[in-house]
Formats: C-alpha cells, sequence, structure tokens
C-alpha cells in the first residue's frame, strides 16, 4: 500500500489528523494496534478548549459536541473553608465544553466511512522504518501476515507506550520527565454532579475533584499514594473521602451510587525533543503527557494536530518543506506552557509527601492570593481555556 501520511494510533490525535488531511485532500492511513471498541472503552477526561472545539466544527463533526457538550464558564479551587471560583468567561471571553475525550473519539470514528478515512484496526506489531529518509514505511501483522504502507511522512500518534517516539535514535531525542509522588483514583457513577461546575480541591487529607460528562453522570478523583490498590477502595469508602475532601458545602450536594467504573492512574509530566525526526512527527502523547490537573491532555493532542494538518497540507499541497521542517519547534512552544500549568496547578493543589510546614503556607498563601486577585485569577482563566495556538 502506498499513500502520502501513514498515521499510526486511532486515538483522538490519529482520527482527528486523519480527518484534517482527507478533508484537504491530503492522503492518508491510520494504523491502529487495537479493536474500535476498545479504544472508545478507555476512560479519559473531557474538558475541551475552544481550539479542539474550533477543529471538530471545521470538520463539521460538532453536532453532538453543540447537543450534548456542557459549556462551564467556570471553575473553582477549594481550601478547605471556601470555593474560589474562577470566571473564565468574564476574564478570557471564552469558555471549555466539558464533553468526553470517548465521545470525541466515537464521533471521529463514526465519520470515518463516509469521509473516506480508511483506519486499519487490530494491526499487530507496528514497526517504524527509514524515518530518517524521504522514504519510510511502515509494517504490521494483520490476518496472519506482514503487510506494508510506504508513505513520505509517519505520524506517530500513538501515545505515551507507543513505537514512534521510541524510533528516534537515543542520540537526538531527550526527556523531560517528573513523576508524581501518588495517583488518581477516579470514579465514574451514574449520578447528578454535585457543582454544576469542577471543583478542584486542596484538603488536609489530600486532592479531589468534582467533574462530570453529563447532568446524569459524575466524574470524582481523589489523590493516593502509588502503593494503594483499587481493590482496597470500596464504592463508600471514596464517597466518604470525597465528602471530606471536597469540603462541607460541596458534601451537601454529592449524591452517591454505585461505581461503573473506578481505577488509579499514576501522573507525570513528560516532554520528548524534538517532535519531528526526519519524515516522523509525533502529535499527542506520543510526545508528552500531562498530569490531568490542568486537563490539557486532549487539548495538546489537538493543537500539535492543528500544527501538523497545516504542516503536511502546506508540503502535500504547496511544495512548503519549511513548515513539516517548523513542526516542532511550533508544537513544543504551546507544548512547554501547557506543561507549565498543569504542573503548578499540580503542585498547588496537591499535599506532596515531602513537603513540610513551609510548603503548606505557600499553598495557603497562593490560594489566598488568587482569590483576591483578577491578575491572578486571569493567569489561571487564560491557561484553562486555553492559550492562543
Ligand atoms: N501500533 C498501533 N497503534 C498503537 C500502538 C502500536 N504499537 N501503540 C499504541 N497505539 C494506539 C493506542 O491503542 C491508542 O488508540 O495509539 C492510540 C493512542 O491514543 P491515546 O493514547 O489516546 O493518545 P492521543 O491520541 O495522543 O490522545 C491524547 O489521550 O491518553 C489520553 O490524556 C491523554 O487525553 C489525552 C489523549
Ligand atoms: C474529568 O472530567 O475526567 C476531568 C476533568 C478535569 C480535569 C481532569 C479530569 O482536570
Amino acid at each position: 500500500m502506498k499513500t502520502d501520511v501513514a498515521i499510526i494510533g486511532a486515538g483522538p490525535a490519529g482520527l482527528l489528523l486523519g480527518h484534517l488531511l482527507r478533508a484537504e485532500g491530503v492522503a492518508c492511513v491510520v494504523v491502529e494496534r487495537q479493536t474500535g471498541d476498545y479504544v472508545l472503552s478507555r476512560i479519559r477526561a473531557g474538558v475541551l478548549e475552544r481550539t479542539t472545539v474550533s477543529l471538530m466544527e471545521r470538520l463539521g463533526l460538532d453536532a453532538r459536541l453543540k447537543s450534548e457538550g456542557l459549556p462551564h464558564g467556570g471553575f473553582n479551587l477549594a481550601d478547605g473553608e471556601r470555593l474560589i471560583r474562577i470566571d473564565v468567561e468574564a476574564l478570557t471571553g471564552q469558555t471549555v465544553t466539558v464533553y468526553g475525550q470517548t465521545e470525541l473519539t466515537r464521533d471521529l470514528m463514526d465519520a470515518c466511512d463516509e469521509r473516506g478515512l480508511e483506519v486499519i484496526y487490530d494491526a499487530g506489531e507496528v514497526a517504524l522504518h527509514d524515518i530518517a529518509g524521504d522514504a519510510p514505511y511502515v509494517t504490521f501483522v494483520r490476518d496472519g501476515g506482514e503487510q506494508r504502507i510506504d508513505a513520505r511522512i509517519i505520524v506517530g500518534c500513538d501515545g505515551f507506550h507507543g513505537p514512534s517516539r521510541q524510533a528516534v535514535p537515543a542520540s537526538v531525542g531527550q526527556v523531560f520527565e517528573r513523576v508524581y509522588p501518588f495517583g488518581w483514583l477516579g470514579i465514574l457513577a451514574d449520578v447528578p454532579p454535585c457543582n454544576h461546575e469542577l471543583i478542584y480541591a486542596n484538603h488536609e487529607r489530600g486532592f479531589s475533584l468534582a467533574s462530570m460528562r453529563s447532568a446524569t453522570r459524575s466524574r470524582y478523583y481523589i489523590d493516593v499514594p502509588l502503593t494503594e490498590k483499587i481493590e482496597d477502595w470500596s464504592d463508600d469508602r471514596i464517597w466518604d473521602e470525597l465528602a471530606v475532601r471536597l469540603g462541607p458545602e460541596a458534601a451537601a450536594q454529592i449524591t452517591r451510587g454505585p461505581a461503573i467504573e473506578k481505577s488509579i492512574a499514576p501522573l507525570r509530566s513528560f516532554v520528548f525533543e524534538p517532535m519531528r525526526y526526519g519524515s516522523l512527527l509525533l502529535c499527542g502523547d506520543s510526545a508528552h503527557i500531562v498530569p490531568p490537573t490542568g486537563a490539557k491532555g486532549l487539548n495538546l493532542a489537538a493543537s500539535d494536530v492543528h500544527y501538523a494538518a497545516e504542516a503536511l497540507v502546506a508540503f502535500f499541497r504547496h511544495g512548503d518543506a519549511d513548515a513539516v521542517a517548523g513542526y516542532s519547534a511550533r508544537a513544543l512552544a504551546r507544548v512547554w506552557k501547557s506543561e507549565r500549568f498543569s504542573w503548578s496547578l499540580t503542585k498547588l493543589m496537591h499535599r506532596f509527601p515531602d513537603d513540610g510546614p513551609f510548603e503548606r503556607r505557600m499553598q495557603v498563601a497562593e490560594l489566598d492570593y488568587i482569590a483576591n486577585s483578577e491578575a491572578a485569577q486571569r493567569s489561571i482563566a487564560e491557561n484553562y481555556v486555553g492559550l492562543p495556538v
């Protein structure tokens, strides 16, 4: 098989890029290790920046997002005594949209046939070849035989554990990483949210987050030591801990119910440079990971894809090789700003095991400063709604 762009990974980054390229007449094929159902089974965050919503609008795939997505004009920080509302709409003129990543991926997936985007699922042993040159190719095993896709460009949208980043020579790549000393225990339940907006809380017992998927489905998190096992956390124990950490005002509004899903996920900040090597571009989690505190993971994947699509359309439609050459620097400039925001909000809202009384006073002082400073709130707000692309 021969194409212009071979995309590895059919998560949100891979499917979004595939649709954008198809819409511009750039030939591409997506190769995915898992089944479509498996991809949709993943529970991920869903707070969309304007940029992400705009890409779905541009593709004409925003119908469900418009009808089911929840526009949010603000969110809350809680310090155990009060809710500090960050009025993002008043401070930036923008809102964010609460819409599960699973639903966005479903919208992209459901449009593949009608839009002529070819996605090869169940592709085993996906490998990248000759990425340093201008005739790279991808091989994979499917239906018992090895298959090959010759492309001019390969884009790795294969997430943190995929092969694309690994294909960049160690002498070229540089990793920047911080692993956090806690994980997030998440619970999904078909109960109404405790608040109409998100609440991020820093309590003496630890972090908690009250989020949602809809008016009838809630998503909550608490941070736990990395040694914790989900089987030691009954639903009741999780609800009890949430009621304490979110504070009495929010706790009074919590509706309990059976967990549809509950799991513990580790947190890390991670960036791989460069995001382009030879004929390989990296997008999304294949190149970077953020702690979910800033809800940036999906939105960073979307802005990478925005830059990659622009560069590839310029390259294939107008012979502009500079756009591809400049992709990594352009994408990383926004990646690092989102990494900073996610890291800073994580530092502000979590109790780190090595922190002492001084560090706790710093958190209290910063939250008090934010509560009383429009300038501080504006800074948080413009990062939360998403910096310009
Ligand atoms: N071959 C083919 N596909 C692969 C391989 C492989 N060897 N390894 C991984 N994949 C696929 C995964 O199965 C997954 O469907 O690549 C896809 C990567 O998707 P994501 O991990 O969702 O990453 P991305 O598309 O960049 O989206 C980032 O997802 O993980 C969240 O928090 C993250 O919200 C952010 C978003
Ligand atoms: C979620 O709803 O899963 C969610 C929302 C905001 C975050 C992280 C997760 O910062």
